[in-house]
C-alpha cells in the first residue's frame, strides 16, 4: 500500500473529525465499491472506483465532491429496512461538516460550525444593534429619519470613513479566514499535481452544478421523483451572490478611482448588477428555504439543518433589504433601511468563514481533484496497456 493510500491516524485528524462518521463512510463505501449499481449517478463513484481502500483522506474528499442529490438512496437495495441500512447522502453530509470544522481557520473558531445557526443568528443580532448604536452615536437623528437625496446621501446616515472601514475589515477578515481553511483542506486532501485542464472542468462542474443534473434528468430534490428545482434555484442563488459581489466591487472601483459618489442612477453599472443580483438572491435563497421543508428528512443531516437554514436566512434577509434600500432611497425610510441592510452584510461577512458558505469552496476544490486524478488514472491504464 503507497503512503497516500495509508489511512490517516484519527490521532492527527482529531478535530471535527468524528471516529463514527469516519466508519459509517469507510463501511457505506465498501459495500457500494463491491456492488457499484449507482455507478453512472455522479462523480463520486468513478472517484471511488479508483480505490481498494478508503483512507481518511480519501472519505473527505469523497464527501465533498458527493451533492447530496439524494439519487443512490432512492436507488439502493440495501437502503433502510435492509439490514445493512445504508444512507449515502446522510452520512457524507455528516462527515462535511465535520470536515469544514476540521480545516476551520483558526482552529480555535472551529466550534461555531456547532450550533451553526445559533452562532449566525447571534452574530446578526449583534450586528444589528452595534450598526443602529454607531449611527445614532455619530449623526443627527434627522439625517436618519429625514430624507437624503444627491451624492453622498448615505454618507449622512453612517460616516464615509466608519463604512468603508466596517466593510473591509469585516470582509478583509471573511477573505483571510476562507482562504486559509481552503488552503488547510487542499493540503490535507492528499491531491496530487493538478494542471490547467482539471481547473478548467472543475470550474465547469461547479458553475453548471453538474451533479444536482441527476445526469439530465433531475434529481430527487424533495421525494423519490425527479425534478430539476434545487438545480436552478441554487443557480439563481450563486449567480445572485455572484453579481451582487461584482455590483460592490464596480461600486467600490467607480468610488475610489474615478470620484463618483453612490447613491448611482438606476441605469448604472452597480445598480443593473446590484438589481439583478438581488432578484437571483432573493428567488433562489427564497426557493431552497421552502424545499427545505418539503423534502423528505431520511436522506439529510438534520445535524446540518441550523447550518443550511443559516446562511440562507442570511442571503436572503442581505436581498431583500438590499432591494428594498434601492426601491426606497428617496424617502424618509432610507436611513432606517442602510443602517439594517449594514448589519445584515456585516454579520453575513463574518460568519462566511464559519459556516455552511465554505462548501461552495471545498466542492470546487474536490471536483478539480477529481478531474485531475481521473486524468492520471487515464493515463496510467494508457501506458500499462
Ligand atoms: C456563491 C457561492 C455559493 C453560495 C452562496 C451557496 C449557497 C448554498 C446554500 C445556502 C445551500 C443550502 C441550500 C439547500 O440545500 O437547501 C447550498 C447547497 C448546495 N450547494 Fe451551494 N453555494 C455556493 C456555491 C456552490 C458551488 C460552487 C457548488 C458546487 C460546486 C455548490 C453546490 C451545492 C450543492 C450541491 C448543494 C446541496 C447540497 C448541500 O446542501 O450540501 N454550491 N449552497
Ligand atoms: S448506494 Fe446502494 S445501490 Fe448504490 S452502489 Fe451503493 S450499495 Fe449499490
Ligand atoms: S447523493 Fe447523489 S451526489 Fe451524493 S453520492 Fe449519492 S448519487 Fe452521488
Amino acid at each position: 500500500m503507497s503512503i497516500a493510500e495509508q489511512p490517516v491516524s484519527l490521532v492527527g485528524l482529531a478535530r471535527g473529525l468524528q471516529g463514527a462518521t469516519l466508519e459509517e463512510s469507510r463501511r457505506t463505501m465498501e459495500i457500494c465499491n463491491a456492488c457499484r449499481y449507482c455507478e453512472g449517478y455522479c462523480a463520486v463513484f468513478p472517484a471511488m472506483e479508483l480505490h481498494r481502500s478508503f483512507s481518511n483522506r480519501d472519505l473527505v474528499h469523497l464527501a465533498n465532491l458527493c451533492h447530496g442529490c439524494k439519487g443512490c438512496f432512492y436507488a439502493c437495495q440495501y437502503a433502510p429496512p435492509h439490514e445493512f441500512g445504508l444512507n449515502l447522502p446522510k452520512v457524507f453530509a455528516e462527515l462535511r461538516r465535520e470536515s469544514y470544522e476540521h480545516h476551520a481557520w483558526p482552529g480555535a473558531l472551529a466550534g461555531l460550525f456547532q450550533k451553526n445557526g445559533l452562532f449566525v443568528s447571534l452574530a446578526t443580532g449583534l450586528l444589528l444593534i452595534a450598526v443602529m448604536l454607531l449611527s445614532a452615536l455619530l449623526v443627527d437623528p434627522q439625517a436618519l429619519f429625514g430624507v437624503n437625496r444627491g451624492p453622498g446621501s448615505f454618507y449622512a446616515v453612517i460616516p464615509y470613513e466608519v463604512m468603508v472601514a466596517l466593510g473591509s475589515l469585516s470582509f478583509g477578515y471573511a477573505v483571510l479566514a476562507l482562504v486559509m481553511g481552503l488552503r488547510n483542506y487542499w493540503r490535507e486532501s492528499g491531491a496530487k499535481q493538478v494542471g490547467g485542464k482539471a481547473l478548467a472542468l472543475g470550474l465547469h462542474d461547479a458553475l453548471t452544478l453538474r451533479h444536482l443534473s441527476g445526469g439530465g434528468h433531475g434529481c430527487n430534490d424533495t421525494h423519490e421523483g425527479f425534478t430539476q428545482s434545487r438545480r436552478w434555484l441554487h443557480q439563481a442563488m450563486m449567480w445572485g451572490f455572484l453579481l451582487s459581489f461584482a455590483s460592490t466591487s464596480v461600486a467600490t472601483i467607480y468610488d475610489h478611482v474615478f470620484g463618483w459618489i453612490a447613491p448611482y442612477s438606476w441605469y448604472s453599472a452597480p445598480v443593473v448588477l446590484g438589481t439583478l443580483g438581488g432578484f437571483g438572491l432573493t428567488i433562489g435563497s427564497g426557493g431552497l428555504f421552502w424545499m427545505k421543508f418539503k423534502t423528505d428528512p431520511e436522506p439529510t443531516a438534520q445535524r446540518n439543518f441550523g447550518m443550511d437554514m443559516g446562511l440562507l436566512a442570511q442571503l436572503f434577509l442581505v436581498a431583500v433589504t438590499g432591494l428594498a434600500l434601492l426601491f426606497f432611497r428617496h424617502t424618509s425610510a432610507m436611513g432606517m433601511l442602510l443602517v439594517i441592510h449594514l448589519g445584515f452584510v456585516l454579520a453575513l461577512f463574518v460568519s462566511l468563514p464559519y459556516g455552511k458558505f465554505v462548501h461552495g469552496l471545498y466542492r470546487f476544490a474536490a471536483l478539480v481533484r477529481h478531474h485531475a486524478d481521473q486524468r492520471a488514472a487515464s493515463q496510467e491504464e494508457g501506458s500499462a496497456s
